[in-house]
This record gives structure tokens, C-alpha cells and sequence, in this order.
């Protein structure tokens, strides 16, 4: 195992009408901006529950973050908190909604000029303090309710980024599996897919004898595998949705990432989907995972036989007939949750598979637990999934 250092100061409050406990952890005496994206909340009764929450606190609001959080967007936000003179943001939503929030949070007391910065180009400058932030999570999926991360996209330039700091990590995050009642099929199956796929992006990587790390992986997408297919059934079973956001929360707030090597190509090749084509960002992991899985079946054997047998049983055949049927077994997974797995399903054709090619090329890209997956070798994934 690899050395490391961990620290995780979000409190989570978990269960079923905690959105009520809002009124004894947001601060008083100062200003709050609550956030929040497209109106789903007015329709499923979070917006009535959180303003009852916060009925006596100073609070102004800001509504309209969009999926895939863009730039354009927060920096509207900003301006309402630079003139409000905000102190504190309340996020309520999924993830674009947090991700956006923390983005705005760190802007507002970044130094640097352009608070595009934080996230791309040479002069980047790392965020180290930012206001603070409390969520309340409609949507289990992306762990930012848990974890420093925040992922934003710019609409004039067709990118799509992301910046880390402990400094957005949210003081505390509401979680209640109610507010997966009112999730589009849709939204089910894309928590689910991502939450899977951030385990395997910490997983699927090389063995570095961390059985610990390897088996509270597994759990989780045992837990997916089992209550994702339940949730997607019926949409009112408590206990199945609090299992599903419990998981989705754990596959992504560090801690099985811990002393173990990382992967994240997934994750870079699919915001460049995202990006050109406005796919959603699971559906973008399950097109490129079986297509990584495929051509890196040498550099990730022993973890994908591993895999294979652990969660899906498979032990008879050579190493390759092994791979072969692990990776048929992960794609039928992502279709049974009713996402597509290759790029033809979205008319994606190879000129996108080009433009990304040479947008990498251009900005020397290297992903991947070796940091040897270049411009080529993600042609070379994506062509896999055509
Ligand atoms: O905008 P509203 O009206 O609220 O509707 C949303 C949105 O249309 C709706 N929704 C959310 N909760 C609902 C609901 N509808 C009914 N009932 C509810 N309870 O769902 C739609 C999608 O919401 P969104 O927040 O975009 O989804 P998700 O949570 O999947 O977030 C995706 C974003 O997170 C980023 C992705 O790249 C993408 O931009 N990620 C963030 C990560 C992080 N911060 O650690 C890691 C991930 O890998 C990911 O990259
Ligand atoms: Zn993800």
C-alpha cells in the first residue's frame, strides 16, 4: 500500500426528514445565498422544506444551475453574492448544482484575475480559500456532497473542467433518500453507472496489496449491482434508496481511494463527450469504461480477473476469455440500467473521436494509474466504442 494522508470534515446527516436539521447547522448573522438548478425542487416539496428550515435567516436565492454547471452561470451567481455580500452558500440540488456552488464559493475570494483560472490554463493557480458551503443532495450520484471536487463547463468554448480543493468541501450535506422518489428513470440509472464507475476509476487499476481498499470497493458495487436495479423497479422504496445514495456517497469521498493507485481516464475522455456533444456524464462512463477495459486488458489483468470473479463469478477460461466476459458483464450491467454503451447509440462519429484526439494532443494530456494514456491511445479507446 501506498503511504497517505486523509482527512474528511464533511458531517453528513443522513435519513429521512433530516432537511429539517438545516436550521441548526446553517450559521445566523450572516447572509445566505441558496442555490439551486433547473426547478426540480419546487416540483417534489425540497424548496417548501428547506425555506421552512431557514424561516428567520437572511437569505436570498439563486436558482438556474444548469446540468453540467457552466461558467456563464456562476459567474451570474458571483455577482449576486459580491452585491448581496453573501456569507455562506446553501446548495440544493445534484451534483451540477453543488459543483457549481463550490466553483462559485471559490471564486468569490479568489485572487488571481479570472476565476476561469481555477480551473484551466498555464497561470492555473490553486484554490486555497473559498466561503463556505452546506448542501442538501437530491441526487445520489456524484459524491460531491462529500468530497473537494467540482466540475464546470464553458459554453463559448465547448470545455469542460475540473478543479479540486479542500476548501469547497461542503461543512455538512443533507442526505435524504426521499428526494430519490422523484428521480426521472433516467437520473436513477446515471447515479447509479457514475457511482459504479468512480469505484473502478480506484479499483481497476494494479494490485498494490490493499485487500482493504480492494474488498470496501467490491461492497460498493455489489451494493450498486443489487439496489440500483431495485430503485429503478420502484422509485418509493426507502430502503433501497437509502442504500443507493449511501453508496454513491462512499464511492467517491476518498476514502477507498486511499494508498492505491488512481485511473480517472474515464472520467477525462468523458467530459470531452460531454463537452461536444452534451452527453450526460454517466452515460459518457459507460460508453468509454468497456472500451479502457478492453485495450488496457495487459496493464489491468490481475485487477480485471480480480473483478471478474469476485463480482460477477467468472473463473472458467484463459485470462483473455476472462476479460472478454467480465467486460460483457459490465456493459450488460449499464444496459440493464437502461444506458447505451457505444458511441453509434448517440451518433457520435470518429470526427468528435479527432477533435479530441487533438485537443489532448495540444494540451499534452497524460491520464491513466501509469500516465500513459496520451491523445493516441484515447483515439484508439474511443475507436473501440464507435
Ligand atoms: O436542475 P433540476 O431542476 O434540479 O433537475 C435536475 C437535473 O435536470 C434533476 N434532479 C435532481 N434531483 C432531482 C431531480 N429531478 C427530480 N427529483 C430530484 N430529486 O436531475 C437532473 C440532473 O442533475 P445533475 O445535478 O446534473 O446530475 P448529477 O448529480 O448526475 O451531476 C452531474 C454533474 O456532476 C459532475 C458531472 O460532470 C456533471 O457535471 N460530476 C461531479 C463530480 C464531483 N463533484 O465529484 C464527480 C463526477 O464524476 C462528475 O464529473
Ligand atoms: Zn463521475
Amino acid at each position: 500500500m501506498y503511504n497517505f494522508e486523509y482527512k474528511n470534515p464533511v458531517k453528513i446527516i443522513f435519513g429521512k426528514g433530516t432537511i429539517a436539521k438545516l436550521t441548526g447547522e446553517v450559521p445566523s448573522g450572516t447572509k445566505i445565498m441558496m442555490t439551486y438548478g433547473g426547478g426540480s425542487i419546487f416540483k417534489n416539496g425540497v424548496y417548501d422544506q428547506v425555506k421552512k428550515a431557514l424561516e428567520g435567516f437572511d437569505v436570498v436565492e439563486f436558482g438556474g444551475i444548469e446540468a453540467n454547471p457552466t461558467y456563464e452561470t456562476c459567474m451570474k451567481a458571483l455577482e449576486v453574492v459580491k452585491k448581496e455580500q453573501t456569507g455562506f452558500l446553501l446548495a440544493v440540488g445534484g451534483g451540477s448544482v453543488l459543483d457549481g456552488t463550490k466553483f462559485i464559493a471559490a471564486a468569490a475570494l479568489y485572487e488571481h484575475g479570472d476565476p476561469w483560472k481555477i480551473l484551466s490554463g498555464e497561470e492555473k493557480a490553486p484554490v486555497t480559500r473559498a466561503l463556505p458551503i452546506g448542501t442538501v443532495l437530491t441526487l445520489p450520484a456524484t459524491g460531491s456532497e462529500m468530497n473537494g471536487n467540482s466540475v464546470i463547463s464553458r459554453t463559448s468554448t465547448q470545455e469542460k473542467m475540473s478543479f479540486g480543493s479542500a476548501a469547497v468541501m461542503p461543512r455538512f450535506s443533507i442526505l435524504d433518500p426521499e428526494t430519490v422518489f422523484t428521480l426521472p428513470d433516467r437520473q436513477v440509472a446515471n447515479g447509479v453507472v457514475d457511482a459504479f464507475v468512480h469505484v473502478m476509476e480506484q479499483y481497476l487499476t494494479f494490485p498494490v496489496n490493499a485487500p482493504l481498499q480492494d474488498r470496501m470497493a467490491e461492497a460498493i458495487l455489489q451494493t450498486l449491482i443489487e439496489e440500483g436495479p431495485k430503485v429503478l423497479a420502484n422509485r418509493t422504496d426507502y430502503e433501497a434508496a437509502a442504500n443507493f445514495m449511501w453508496s454513491a456517497t462512499m464511492a467517491l469521498n476518498g476514502l477507498i481511494g486511499v494508498g492505491v493507485p488512481q485511473d480517472w481516464a474515464t472520467h477525462g475522455i468523458g467530459h470531452e463527450l460531454t463537452a461536444y456533444h452534451g452527453i450526460d456524464h454517466a452515460r459518457t462512463l459507460a460508453i468509454v469504461l468497456p472500451g479502457l477495459m478492453n485495450i488496457r486488458r495487459r496493464e489491468k489483468e490481475a485487477k480485471i480477473l480480480q473483478y471478474g470473479e469476485r463480482i460477477w463469478g467468472i473463473t472458467d477460461g484463459t485470462p483473455d476469455a476472462r476479460i472478454d466476459q467480465t467486460i460483457a458483464r459490465t456493459t450488460g450491467f449499464f444496459e440493464q440500467m437502461g444506458i447505451p454503451t457505444t458511441l453509434s447509440e448517440y451518433g457520435v462519429t470518429d470526427s468528435t473521436i479527432g477533435k479530441i484526439e487533438n485537443r489532448f494532443a495540444r494540451r499534452n494530456t497524460l491520464m491513466g494509474e501509469n500516465k500513459d494514456i496520451d491523445s493516441r491511445l484515447t483515439r484508439t479507446i474511443l475507436t473501440d466504442r464507435l
